[in-house]
């Protein structure tokens, strides 16, 4: 059995746009061990979102096979992909997703109640992630009453909250100040690793990527560099 928590072999996608395709990842394979902290950069429309979508079982490819775990992705029903999802994912979305008709605290709830965890570990567990990420006393608030930064933060508590053993981060710290992005990144990393998650995040920021122990840069779909981040000039 190989070590690979993620294995992709040569997926590609496609999406239609009237009568021409767009082809967005074309023939990708990867590899990502458990517990590895992999960032991706690569230029806005080459793809990156859409690999998450895909890896998270959201979206699914045109050809090529995704596994995660034991699970291959590209032979799930819809309904096992979503249980998986549920399960083994926290997904921090480019957009946060948040449920506008839930408070903050419910957002964060969510996860452990689809997965049936018993009443009070939800509240403590939720309770605990709203204050590491420094919403304690804003529980109550709707998202739509919330910075965009707070929202973020909200989500980045969602996604980690039921300790899932893969995390997608989308631009995690996207809208957050410097100051608070450093925070969320030391916060994510620490937690990611305390926890011995696999984590693939999205990122415009060098510095971030440089928190990664593996940095992958897009182009156009493509692979096209596979780096450690100490070993390399990361120049973009
Ligand atoms: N559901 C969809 N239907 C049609 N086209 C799509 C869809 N999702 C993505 N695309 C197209 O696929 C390409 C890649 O999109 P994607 O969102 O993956 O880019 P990205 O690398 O995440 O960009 P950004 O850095 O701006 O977030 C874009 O050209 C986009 O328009
Ligand atoms: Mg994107």
């Amino acid at each position: 059995m190989s070590d690979h928590y993620i294995t992709l072999e040569q997926i590609s996608k496609s999406y239609a746009e009237g009568s021409a395709t767009h082809q967005v990842l074309n023939d990708l394979s990867l590899t990502v061990a458990k517990g590895e902290q992999v960032a991706i950069l690569g230029h806005s429309g080459c793809g990156k979102s859409t690999l998450l979508n895909l890896i998270s079982g959201i979206d699914y490819v045109d050809s090529g096979t995704i596994c995660v775990a034991d699970a291959n992705l590209t032979t799930l029903s819809e309904r096992e992909r979503t249980l998986f999802r549920r399960r083994h994912i926290g997904f921090i979305f480019q957009s946060f997703n948040l449920i506008q008709t839930l408070t903050a605290i419910e957002n964060i709830q969510l996860p452990l109640q689809l997965n049936r965890y018993p009443t009070v570990e939800i509240d403590t567990r939720a309770q605990a992630l709203l204050a590491r990420v420094g919403l304690s006393g804003r529980g109550d608030a709707f998202p739509d009453q919330l910075s965009g930064g707070e929202q973020q933060r909200v989500a980045i508590a969602r996604a980690m909250v039921h300790s899932p053993a893969l995390v997608l981060a989308d631009e995690h710290t996207g809208n957050l100040d410097a100051d608070t992005g450093r925070e969320m990144v030391a916060l994510f990393s620490e937690l990611a690793k305390s926890e011995k998650q696999t984590v693939l995040m999205v990122t415009h920021s060098l510095a971030i990527a440089k928190t990664a122990d593996r940095v992958l840069r897009f182009f156009n779909g493509k692979l096209i560099a596979d780096d450690n981040p100490d070993a390399t000039d990361l120049a973009w």
